[in-house]
């Protein structure tokens, strides 16, 4: 999810998302938080980037995530699931936010290859159109376990197994707040400007107004070191309540959490000023989170230090913490590329080997973060690295 350059053209359609925004911000006087903007742009039914039927993910889409660049990524995640399913004396998978579903049928048919095949996949997906997309997916690259599938209306209740969410956390909303030199915190909010040049649709910008007490207190915990200068960034209080639902729901297993983030005190970093809130459109990326609402993906970096304490807070053991490269690495990503497969196969996987564990690419960026329930054994995606003790 990368490539920065600036958007190109303002907006064509978007379905009266806009208007529903401006319509939203109105009823509330002027002023909405970013959450409820971000909750809107990406999740508003039929309209929002997720839930509005556009193509998203792959090449015709905005943004290519690791399953997507082919297989290799699902073949070694695919490790370390069987690992914790053969631990368990039953358990099933539980994928939320499942793109194209291309990981989930990339699992099931290396699952069965490992012989740990599950059950059942249960996917928990947010929206109806993108479940249609998995159902073809899985049906085309899956068929014979596709009867394992079923898609959830509600999370289980006592789920066994092991819980996957890639760059799922990131898809959440965030709260934006800018902590003054003053020491006093504002929330960036969102307010509505004038009309776009030449068009009739509403735009909307940045408004500040005092923080709440919860808002203020979560920054001032954060104890930024501020150097005479503004300082803004987001607070993801939405992935943290996930987390604390997750754990009511996992009994026994393990969550792998897969996304672009760092630990606190890089997410938080003196020069990192201005936060991680970053926008996807047609393989670009920038900064507008007001450009086309609806038609970009909105997303946050992951304060993973964050994640793991709300977790601990949860009652989730912590199993494991390293970068995607090092995780691929330790369950074998290199074993994956066939020395006798014909050598235009060894190209294709050698490139998607680079794209996810060069650090210049997937490699650092994104993080494994491995929770744990009830399941005392060792992960062995962490052998060669865990920095837990970073957090
Ligand atoms: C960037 S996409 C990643 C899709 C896929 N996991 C992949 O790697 O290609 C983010 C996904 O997270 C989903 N999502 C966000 N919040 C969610 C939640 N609370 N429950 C389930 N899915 C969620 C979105 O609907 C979207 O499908």
């Amino acid at each position: 999810m990368t490539s920065i350059q600036a958007p190109v053209e303002q907006k064509v359609d978007n379905h009266g998302l806009s208007d529903e925004i401006r319509r939203f911000i109105e009823q509330k006087g002027g002023w909405t938080s970013f959450e409820q903007y971000m909750q809107m742009a990406l999740y508003s039914p039929g309209r929002g980037y997720y839930t509005g039927g556009l193509a998203k993910f792959g090449a015709a889409g905005d943004f290519i995530t690791a399953p997507e660049l082919g297989n290799l990524f699902a073949l070694s995640l695919a490790i370390q699931v069987a690992e914790i399913l053969n631990k368990l004396d039953h358990g099933a998978l539980l994928e939320f936010g499942a793109g194209s579903g291309a990981l989930a049928a990339g699992l099931l048919n290396e699952l069965e290859v490992l012989g740990a095949l599950p059950e059942t996949y249960l996917i928990q997906e947010l929206r109806g159109d993108l479940r249609a997309r998995q159902r073809e997916t899985i049906n085309e690259g899956a068929r014979k376990h596709f009867a394992r599938v079923v898609w959830l209306d509600a999370l289980p209740a006592n789920f066994c197994g092991v819980v996957i969410a890639n760059e799922v956390l990131d898809a959440m909303p965030v709260r934006v707040f800018e902590e003054q030199a003053s020491g006093s915190v504002m929330e960036m909010g969102v307010g509505i400007s004038d009309t776009s040049p030449g068009t009739d649709e509403p735009t909307f910008c940045w408004a500040h107004r005092e923080a709440d007490p919860v808002l203020a207190s979560a920054v001032h915990a954060l104890n930024l070191q501020i150097d005479g200068q503004s300082y803004r960034s987001e607070i993801a209080f939405q992935a943290l309540a996930w987390i604390q639902s997750l754990a009511q729901v996992l009994e026994q297993g393990a969550v792998l959490l897969i996304d672009y983030g760092f630990r606190q005190a890089e997410y938080y970093h003196p020069d990192r000023d201005q936060g991680t809130l970053m926008c996807h459109y047609q393989h670009r990326a920038h900064a507008d989170p007001f450009f086309k609402p609806g038609q970009q993906d909105i997303t946050a970096h992951i304060d993973f230090t964050a994640i793991a304490l709300a977790a601990k807070h949860a009652g989730f053991g912590l199993a494991g913490y390293a970068t995607q490269g090092a995780f691929l690495l330790s369950t074998g990503v290199l074993d994956r590329i066939p020395l006798d497969a014909p050598v235009k196969q060894q190209l294709e996987l050698a490139q998607q080997l680079k794209k996810l564990t060069l650090p210049h690419e997937m490699g650092e960026l994104f993080k494994v973060l491995a929770l744990s329930k009830d399941y005392a054994f060792e992960l062995s995606g962490f052998a060669q690295q865990n920095h837990l003790n970073r957090l």
